[in-house]
């Protein structure tokens, strides 16, 4: 199309359109802009999300994880299975082995010491070592054995903690009462007319107090049963002294078994 301007003058005006501010050359034939395609809108990023710290987990309460394990078992298989698969003690890391319990599990008579130590941990039976042999002999002068096949002379032997404390250490209080549920649903299981509580741990977790030398001898109850507190076997072997005691426990024992029969 020709221009009626001439070169000077259209120049001189689009300096001046462009001075206003224009930014686009206008075609010569009008544009309908409301016909075209809209332009793709330019798309935002994603708004980053902030991130939402997760929700708490609540803590869990070890005891009553323990508990409901506990009740969940049906006899002693899956009780030991139940206590295998508890992972809130730390004692299980270190051990080697978890040590469940020997014997008779129809034996009138069960036994509850403290703790394995480095050869019940190894071996995966409870009072194995030098302790254990000590107690073997005890329990045959009174005519008891943890293998016997009648059960009026047999014993089952268990322990408060299942697991080997390092260096042998003393059970620290959390580790006695976040095991409690499953000693009590073992002894509720295998249901003896009569239980010994080995030492201060054993009558710590039966009775909630300690205090061997006074308790000892004295019938008394634990879960729900005639319970008897004796010195352990390792504090036999440390202060042999002690014997003359733990023998009348014995002949204590033996008389409570003869007599309720
Ligand atoms: N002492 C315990 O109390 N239990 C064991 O099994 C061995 C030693």
């Amino acid at each position: 199309m020709e221009s009626a301007l001439d070169f000077h003058t259209a120049r001189a005006l689009l300096d001046w359109q462009i001075e206003l501010g224009a930014t686009e050359a206008i075609c010569d034939a009008p544009i309908d802009r409301y016909a075209l395609d809209p332009a793709p809108k330019p798309t935002a990023p994603p708004a980053a999300k902030t991130p939402v710290p997760p929700a708490a987990a609540p803590e869990a309460d070890p005891v009553a994880e323990a508990r409901r394990a506990a009740e969940g078992a049906a006899d002693l298989a899956g009780l030991q299975a139940a206590m295998a698969a508890f992972e809130h003690c730390e004692l299980k890391r270190g051990a080697r082995n978890l040590v469940f319990a020997d014997g008779n599990a129809d034996a009138r008579v069960m036994i509850i010491g403290e703790a394995p130590g480095r050869d019940e941990d190894l071996q995966g039976k409870p009072f194995v070592g030098r302790a254990g042999q000590l107690l073997d002999k005890m329990l045959a002068a009174i005519g008891l054995a943890r293998h016997a096949q009648a059960a009026d002379h047999a014993v089952y032997i268990t322990n408060v903690l299942p697991w080997r404390p390092p260096q042998n250490r003393d059970p620290k209080p959390e580790e006695i009462a976040m095991l409690l549920p499953f000693l009590e649903r073992h002894v509720a299981l295998v249901d003896p007319a009569l239980v010994v509580l080995m030492g201060n741990t054993s009558c710590q977790a039966g009775l909630g107090r300690r205090g061997i030398t006074r308790l000892r001898g004295n019938w008394t109850q634990a879960y729900g049963r005639p319970a008897l507190p004796m010195f352990h076997p390792a504090a036999l072997l440390r202060n042999p002294h002690n014997k003359r005691y733990a023998w009348a426990d014995l002949l204590e024992l033996q008389a409570r078994l003869e007599s309720d029969t």
